[in-house]
């Protein structure tokens, strides 16, 4: 007799989604390690230092002749991913398809929902649940805060494909931006292009006691947010200032974050109170696609540009970011110094995301050994 068998409803995760995020952190790890990539605060400082380290071997391999290309795509050439971006996107996209090319993966992209059968009427998540029966790993890009966590707890189910012979192995998940809430994947690439360009520095102690700015719409700036979780929860004695209109200020659950952890931080209106003392300056856009009703439109966001003649006003070694794209917030007349990182940022994601990517998968230690046989001396 066949016995009814418990099946985790989807749609249950509705209950959960308002948990504060520490206490959903353990969903998203397997046996102690990171499993779905949901949020920044799922990761350590050793996580960190560890994937960076991978990345710079990763990206090493890769300029060792062809060698080194051959072996890195042999890595997950039995793996695959499924792309689904539903929210604008090309640097990102890019970036993981880039990612996984490098890797050996074959993958496939959904773009637009609304030409497969959401145009018939199917819930998105189911549209996903079908999809994801294809592939060994979920990349996506959502308008919705909350969407790729629930992918997530889906993909945690061994029952989902109900079928009674075959239980499923839990999928990982990674967030490639959700909503106004996070950006993981770029916090990550962020905290890489920091650590390289502190490290050319004589003596540096790394992130470690630097003076960061943040400028623009911290409000609603994920990668801001993101980014900041991982500053003050894995580094010591970092400062941060954040420099926006009032209208667009922190937003309470970021603050308590940064309470919690001891982090000293200020939020202001005037960049010229720190311009010349801050280690690094992280510009964004205005978020205005999240507007409800045309609100940035009243807001003189130019005070918060980042021109020439204001950069020349900034430390000599000072790091200028911005997550791109840029509108007219940083100057391009500022792309030539060498202080400005914001196009290595966008090759550091690759590499950060192929080594994210490895080692979810579990290929550090290949990656590692090769990395010793053929770059030791
Ligand atoms: C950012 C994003 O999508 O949040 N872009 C990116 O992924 N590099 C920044 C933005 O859109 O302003």
């Amino acid at each position: 007799m066949q016995t009814e068998r418990e099946t985790v409803d989807p749609y249950a995760y509705s209950n959960l989604v308002a948990l504060p995020k520490r206490e959903k952190l353990q969903l998203f790890s397997n046996n102690g390690k990171i499993f779905h990539v949901i949020f920044s605060q799922q990761f350590t400082r050793e996580n960190l230092e560890d994937l960076c380290e991978l990345a710079d071997q990763l990206r090493s391999i890769a300029q060792d002749t062809r060698d080194g290309l051959a072996f890195l795509n042999s890595l997950l050439r039995e793996r695959s991913a499924m792309l689904y971006f539903t929210q604008p996107s090309t640097r990102t996209y890019l970036s993981f398809v880039r990612a996984c090319q490098y890797l050996g993966m074959s993958y496939a992209e959904v773009r637009d929902p609304n030409v497969s059968s959401k145009y018939k009427g199917e819930s998105e998540i189911d549209g996903v649940r079908t999809f994801s029966n294809y592939f060994d790993l979920i990349i996506m890009r959502h308008h919705q805060g909350g969407f790729a966590e629930q992918v997530a707890y889906l993909m945690n189910d061994p029952n989902r494909s109900l079928s009674l012979d075959d239980q499923m192995p839990p999928k990982p998940v990674i967030s490639a931006g959700a909503g106004s809430d996070e950006h993981p994947t770029q916090a990550l690439l962020d905290i890489y292009t920091l650590t390289r360009s502190f490290r050319r520095r004589p003596k540096t102690t790394g992130i470690d006691g630097k003076h960061i700015a943040f400028m623009g719409d911290v409000a609603r700036g994920r990668t801001v947010r993101s980014l900041s979780q991982l500053l003050a929860g894995c580094y010591k004695n970092v400062r941060l200032t954040y420099i926006r209109p009032e209208a667009l200020k922190l937003k309470d659950d970021i603050k308590a974050f940064l309470a919690r952890e001891g982090c000293r931080y200020d939020e202001t209106d005037r960049l010229e109170d720190v311009l010349g003392e801050v280690d690094a300056i992280y510009v964004t856009r205005i978020q205005d696609e999240y507007d409800t009703k045309g609100e940035s439109a009243e807001i003189d966001y130019s005070k918060y540009w980042l021109t020439k003649e204001k950069a020349d006003r900034m430390k000599k070694e000072a790091v200028v970011m911005h997550p791109l794209p840029r509108r007219a917030e940083l100057d391009p007349a500022i792309d030539n110094d060498p202080r400005a990182a914001y196009w290595k940022q966008e090759i550091n994601g690759m590499w950060i995301r192929a080594a994210l990517i490895a080692s979810l998968f579990n290929r550090e230690v290949q990656v590692m050994h090769h990395y010793q046989k053929h770059h030791s001396y």
